[in-house]
C-alpha cells in the first residue's frame, strides 16, 4: 500500500484500479485462492456471541441440543486461513473428506455440539459447519483434520472470552452499554493485539444501536499460540457505545423433528457421524 505522503495520488489511482476491476472482475483474490501452494501466515477463529447472533428470536435449538445443550457462551463458527494482508486462502484442494472416526475426533463430539453448534433454522446438527470448515479452510492450513480441530478448541479456551469479560466487569445485560474501549482494553489485557472485534447494527425503537456480534483471534498458522493481528480489523462496525445481550436458551425454538420427538437422536446422529 502507498504511504500517506503520496495520498494526493491515490484516489485516482483507485479510480482507475476500480474501472480496471469492473473491466476484469474475476481476476482479483478468486483466482488468486486457487493458485498452487499459497502461503497460509495465520489461522483466524471466528467466535460468535449468541446472544447477539439469536437477539431477534429466530434461533432454532439443534437437533443434539437435549444431551449437549448449546454452552451459554461465545460459540464457533469457523477458523479462516489467511495470508499476512488478511487475504482468505480457501479450497486448496477439490477432493475432501471430512471425518469424525479419525482419533481423536469422537471424543470431541460433546465439544463439537456444544461449543461448535449451529443456532440458524432449520434445526441441524452442526456438521455441514465442521465439514465446510476444515474442507474450504482446514485443507490450506499445515495441519491436519485432528490438530485442526484441536486448534480451534485449544484456542477458544484459551482465549476465555467470557471470563476475560466478567473479571472486568462486562457480563451479559439487556440494559446495560459498555464502552466499546473498555471492552478493548480488556481483550489487549488478556490476548495482546490478537483479536478483532465485530458488531451488528439494530434500530430499537428509535434509536439505532450496535451489539457484540463477533470476536475474531489472530493464531500463528502451526494453531499453537495468539498472534499480533499482521492487518487491521476490517470491520468498523461497532459505535464507541455497545450492547452485549445475554443468550436464553430457553428461547431457542423448538424442532418438529422426529428423531427428536422420539428421543432417539442421540444414538442417531452420533452413529451417521461416526460413520462418515
Ligand atoms: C450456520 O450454518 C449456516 C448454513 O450452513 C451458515 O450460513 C451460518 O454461518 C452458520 N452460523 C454459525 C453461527 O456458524
Ligand atoms: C487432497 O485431499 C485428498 C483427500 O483428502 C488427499 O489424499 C490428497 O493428498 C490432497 N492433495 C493435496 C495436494 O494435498
Ligand atoms: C463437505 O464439504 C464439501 C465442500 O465444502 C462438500 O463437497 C461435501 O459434500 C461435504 N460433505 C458432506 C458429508 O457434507
Ligand atoms: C497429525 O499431525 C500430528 C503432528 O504432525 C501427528 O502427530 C498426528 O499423528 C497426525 N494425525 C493424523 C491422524 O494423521
Ligand atoms: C491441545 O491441548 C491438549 C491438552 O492441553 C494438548 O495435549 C494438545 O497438544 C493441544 N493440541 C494442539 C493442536 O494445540
Amino acid at each position: 500500500m502507498a504511504e500517506k505522503s503520496r495520498s494526493k495520488t491515490i484516489p485516482l489511482l483507485a479510480l482507475f484500479i476500480g474501472i480496471l476491476c469492473l473491466y476484469f472482475p474475476v481476476k482479483t483474490t478468486a483466482a488468486a485462492a486457487l493458485e498452487a501452494d499459497p502461503a497460509v501466515d495465520l489461522l483466524y477463529l471466528t467466535l460468535v456471541w449468541p446472544g447477539t447472533f439469536c437477539y431477534f428470536g429466530q434461533c432454532c435449538k439443534p437437533t443434539t441440543s437435549e444431551a449437549y445443550p448449546p454452552a451459554n457462551d461465545f460459540l464457533i463458527e469457523e477458523m479462516k486461513t489467511m495470508d499476512q494482508t488478511g487475504n482468505i486462502i480457501q479450497n486448496c484442494n477439490e477432493t475432501c473428506r471430512f471425518s469424525i472416526n479419525v482419533d481423536p475426533m469422537p471424543s470431541l463430539i460433546p465439544d463439537l455440539y456444544s461449543h461448535w453448534c449451529n443456532l440458524t433454522c432449520p434445526c441441524n446438527n452442526g456438521f455441514s459447519n465442521w465439514n465446510n470448515t476444515w474442507c474450504t479452510y482446514g485443507q490450506c492450513s499445515q495441519l491436519n483434520q485432528t490438530d485442526f480441530f484441536m486448534a480451534v478448541f485449544n484456542m477458544t479456551a484459551k482465549a476465555n472470552l467470557l471470563e476475560v469479560f466478567s473479571a472486568n466487569d462486562i457480563a451479559p445485560s439487556s440494559s446495560t452499554s459498555y464502552r466499546l474501549r473498555d471492552i478493548n482494553t480488556a481483550l489487549m489485557a488478556n490476548l495482546g493485539l490478537s483479536t478483532h472485534i465485530e458488531c451488528v447494527t439494530v434500530i430499537d425503537k428509535t434509536s439505532v444501536i450496535t451489539l457484540v456480534s463477533k470476536i475474531n483471534i489472530c493464531i500463528s498458522s502451526d494453531g499453537q499460540s495468539f498472534i499480533n493481528c499482521p492487518f487491521e480489523n476490517p470491520s468498523k462496525s461497532c459505535n464507541r457505545e455497545v450492547f452485549f445481550p445475554p443468550f436464553y436458551i430457553n428461547k431457542l425454538k423448538d424442532c418438529d423433528d422426529d428423531s427428536v420427538s422420539s428421543g432417539g437422536f442421540i444414538k442417531m446422529a452420533t452413529e451417521k457421524h461416526l460413520a462418515m
